[in-house]
C-alpha cells in the first residue's frame, strides 16, 4: 500500500535541550483518515508544521507520498498538501473571502475562468457564500474556521491537515464539515487525511486514532479499542465519550455490552 506520510526516528526541539520529538516515528497510508489524539502542549502542531516543512527536523526523515520533506521537494510536496491552522488568523491572506479562497486556486493554475464557480461552490458548502465580499478580517472565529476550510479544500489537495479546525464551530456547523469531509472522502478515496482534534465525534469518523503524549505515541489503533484505555487516557488529561466510560464501567462489572442484543441492554440499563 502507498504510504501517504511515513516519519521515521524524528527528532525537534524548539530551544535547546527541550526536546518535543526525541524519537518518532509513524506511518499513515494514503486514503486513510487518522486523528491525531494529544493533550495541550503534546506537539500536535509542531508534528503537522513539521510535516509541510514549515519547521525542520534536528534529525530522522519525513516522507510524504514516497518523497522526502527536503529543500528540493518542499514545493512539490506543499502543492499537494493542504493545512489548516489552528489559529484560522494565520490563515489569510486576501482582502476578502472570495480573494482568499482564489489566492490557492491561483498559486494552482486554475484558469481564471473557472474560479468564479470554483470559489461558489466551496463557498456554500461551508455555508459562507453570502460572505464572499467581507474582509476575513471582520468574520467571527467560527466563520473564519469555514472559509479557511473552504479555501483548502477548494485546492483538491491529496493530504489534508487539520489542526483543530473546527474548533470554533457549534455544534451544528461541526457536524456540517464533518459531512463535507465524509463527502469528499467518498468521492475520492485516495484522499488522505490528519486531523487535530479534541472533538471525540468528529475522531470517531477516523479510521484510526494515535494518541500522543510527552511527543511520544502511546496508542495506536482504531476509535473503537483507544477508549478502552480510559484510565490512562485520564491519566493525560484526555477525556473518552460518554458511552465509552458506561461500557467500560459495565465491562468491571462483569457486563459485556458489545455481545447484548439491544432488548438485553435497555433492561441492563433500567435497572
Ligand atoms: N514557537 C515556539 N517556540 C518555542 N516553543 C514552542 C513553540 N511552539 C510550541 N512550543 C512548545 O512546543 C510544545 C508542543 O507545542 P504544540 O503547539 O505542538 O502543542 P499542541 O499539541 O499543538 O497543543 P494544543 O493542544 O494546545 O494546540 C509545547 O511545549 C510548546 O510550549
Ligand atoms: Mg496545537
Amino acid at each position: 500500500m502507498e504510504k501517504a506520510i511515513e516519519i521515521t526516528s524524528l527528532e525537534f526541539e524548539y530551544e535547546k535541550d527541550s526536546k518535543v520529538f526525541s524519537d518518532l516515528s509513524l506511518s499513515i497510508q494514503k486514503g486513510e483518515y487518522v486523528t491525531l489524539l494529544g493533550h495541550n502542549g503534546s506537539g500536535k502542531s509542531t508534528l503537522a508544521r513539521l510535516i509541510i516543512g514549515l519547521l525542520e527536523a534536528k534529525s530522522g526523515k519525513i516522507e510524504v507520498f514516497g518523497k522526502e520533506l527536503n529543500e528540493e521537494n518542499i514545493y512539490a510536496i506543499r502543492s499537494n498538501v493542504g493545512i489548516i491552522f489552528q489559529n484560522p488568523d494565520n490563515q489569510f491572506i486576501g482582502s476578502t473571502v472570495a480573494d482568499d479562497i482564489a489566492f490557492g486556486l491561483e498559486n494552482h493554475q486554475v484558469p481564471h475562468d473557472e474560479m468564479d464557480s470554483i470559489i461558489k461552490k466551496y463557498a456554500s458548502l461551508v455555508g459562507m457564500e453570502d460572505f464572499l465580499d467581507k474582509e476575513p478580517t471582520s468574520l467571527s472565529g467560527g466563520q473564519k474556521q469555514r472559509v479557511a476550510i473552504a479555501g483548502v479544500l477548494a485546492m483538491h489537495p491529496s493530504l489534508i491537515i487539520m489542526d483543530e479546525s473546527t474548533s470554533m464551530l457549534d455544534p451544528r456547523g461541526k457536524k456540517e464539515i464533518r459531512d463535507v469531509v465524509k463527502k469528499l472522502r467518498n468521492e475520492n478515496k485516495d484522499l488522505t487525511i490528519l486531523s487535530i482534534t479534541h472533538d471525540v465525534e468528529e475522531a470517531f469518523d477516523s479510521d484510526r486514532i494515535i494518541v500522543i503524549s510527552n511527543g511520544k505515541i502511546m496508542f495506536n489503533d482504531v476509535p473503537n479499542k483507544i477508549f478502552e484505555h480510559e484510565k490512562e487516557l485520564l491519566n493525560i488529561k484526555l477525556d473518552i465519550p460518554f458511552v465509552y466510560k458506561l461500557r467500560n464501567g459495565l465491562k468491571t462489572k462483569g457486563i459485556d455490552i458489545d455481545s447484548l442484543d439491544e432488548k438485553e441492554m435497555v433492561r441492563l440499563l433500567c435497572q
